[in-house]
């Protein structure tokens, strides 16, 4: 497992004095840093914060195993039905390992097809239905809580589509619930039914689940090792224990990331993957970021309305859409580029003359040549520019980097919440939109909900 994080166009020997920062910043700030990790890492060992554990939990994860294996050749479709960290993880580890959807290889009983219904898009959903056949499509419906609206209605509609092809007793063994064990409306409906379950532990937040098996279950059915991705996991997770930031790449990045933020005023961050297998990932972090450090409160109770605004943007495919506005428009920014250092393939290029300018010089190099290349020029364009960026390199996209990878992401937003002394792992903010929803749709217990959005609704006919 071979990751590095290098933070060389963070410096103000880079970027200049106003938009970088200084070794010595730096070097001063590491009993902050080394604070945030003992701070973190008693709350994890105290059972607070369950994800560094999950790669460790070989019992659940050998049992998530057996099942595929079980299940392998009898089914050419797994329909995740989930929204938020119940299905981005899923997409991260499909588009990681597979590959994105228009170019996966044929789907076969070994490697079914994941079909994700995160949306309550209803023409998405039929369309998405009509795609797949109830007699080899297995269900696994996924709901840390059990009662997100969207996965619900979601659900209730993809269990009538199976009970009617299929019939009740057989659909029942084509669902699977993933969600917290004894608790909940899946639950109880998934005992009362005989759906089998695969249980979140407790103390795993939505966002942190993709190596619990929210994540690991739809992956295991696809064809993903999921013993490789908690092996990557498992040494990063070791790695992200050690109080030398040098070794901690984690802690580096949250230690980079919180002092060019606050002390710099680069409030978006750009998560910028130079590879089409990365993508799911990046809006897997978009989400882990945002809800994790976008808060109002800080621990003492103080308002803070802090938060990093994260961007997903494709390299290079962005450098002909953004790339503009990050050079020139506001400099608000910090650039994470992601990189790879061996594709699966060099994407050689035929060696031919023309005699043109632009043809004989890409003629017999290579794709990999060519990504490589336009993601450092766009780093050193943006230095010129005085717009600070750094860069995180993955030996290649396999099972083994991606555990390695999404563990290391998850600590440095864990070190961030600690840095920025917030609670990363609730998400507060998300739940009066979910309350007025449930008003809306009429849901018993919520009428308070629903009287406020009419008195929100009178005040705009007003207007
Ligand atoms: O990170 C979180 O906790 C949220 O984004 C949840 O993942 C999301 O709201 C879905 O929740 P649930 O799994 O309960 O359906």
């Amino acid at each position: 497992m071979n990751i590095h994080f290098d933070e060389k166009n963070l410096l103000a020997d880079m970027v200049g004095k106003a938009n970088g920062l200084s070794r010595s910043e730096i070097e001063r700030s590491q009993g902050k840093a080394l604070k945030a990790l003992k701070s973190f890492r008693r709350q994890s060992d105290e059972g607070r914060y369950g994800f560094p554990h999950l790669p460790f939990q070989t019992g659940a994860i050998q049992a998530i195993g057996r099942y595929a294996d079980e299940a392998r050749g009898s089914f050419d479709t797994v329909c995740v039905v989930g929204i938020g960290g119940s299905a981005l993880g899923a997409w991260a580890l499909d588009c990681g390992v597979r590959g994105p959807h228009p170019v996966q290889g044929a789907f076969t009983t070994e490697h079914p097809r994941l079909v994700i219904l995160d949306n309550v898009d209803p023409s998405f959903t039929e369309a998405a239905l009509a795609s797949m056949d109830p007699r080899r499509t297995l269900v696994a419906v996924i709901a840390k809580s059990g009662g997100t609206a969207e996965t619900v209605a979601t659900f209730l509609i993809v269990r009538d589509w199976l009970e009617q092809a299929i019939g009740r007793p057989k659909a029942a063994r084509q669902i699977l619930a993933v969600t917290t064990e004894g608790k909940g409306d899946l639950f109880a409906l998934s005992q009362a039914e005989g759906y089998r379950v695969f249980g979140i532990p407790e103390n795993v937040g939505g966002r942190f689940s993709v190596l619990s098996p929210a994540g690991l279950l739809p992956a295991a059915l696809i064809g993903i090792d999921i013993r490789k991705l908690a092996r990557g996991a498992r040494r990063m997770t070791h790695l992200c224990w050690q109080p030398d930031a040098g070794e901690n790449i984690a802690l580096r990045m949250a230690l980079c990331h919180w002092l060019i933020w606050t002390r710099k005023a680069k409030s978006i961050q750009v998560a910028f993957p130079y590879s089409n297998h990365l993508w799911g990932t990046a809006f897997w972090f978009r989400q882990l970021w945002a809800e994790s450090l976008g808060k109002a409160r800080n621990r003492a109770g103080e308002e803070v309305h802090t938060g990093q605004t994260p961007v997903a943007a494709l390299g290079t495919t962005d450098q002909h859409s953004q790339v503009q506005l990050y050079i020139e428009g506001p400099n608000d920014k910090v650039f994470t580029f992601w990189a790879v250092a061996k594709f699966s393939s060099a994407g050689k290029i035929p060696k031919r003359r023309f005699n043109l300018g632009a043809f004989d010089a890409l003629a017999g190099r290579s794709l990999a040549e060519l990504i490589d290349a336009e993601r450092r020029a766009t780093a050193a364009a943006l230095v010129e520019n005085g717009r600070p960026n750094c860069t995180i390199t993955l030996d290649r996209v396999d099972e083994e980097h991606l555990g390695a990878f999404l563990q290391m992401m998850e600590f440095q937003t864990a070190f961030m919440g600690e840095l920025l002394d917030i609670d990363a792992f609730d998400q507060e903010g998300v739940e009066l939109g979910k309350r007025f929803t449930y008003g809306l749709m009429g849901r018993a217990g919520f009428e308070k909900y629903r009287r406020q959005f009419t008195a929100y609704e009178k005040k705009r006919k007003a207007l």
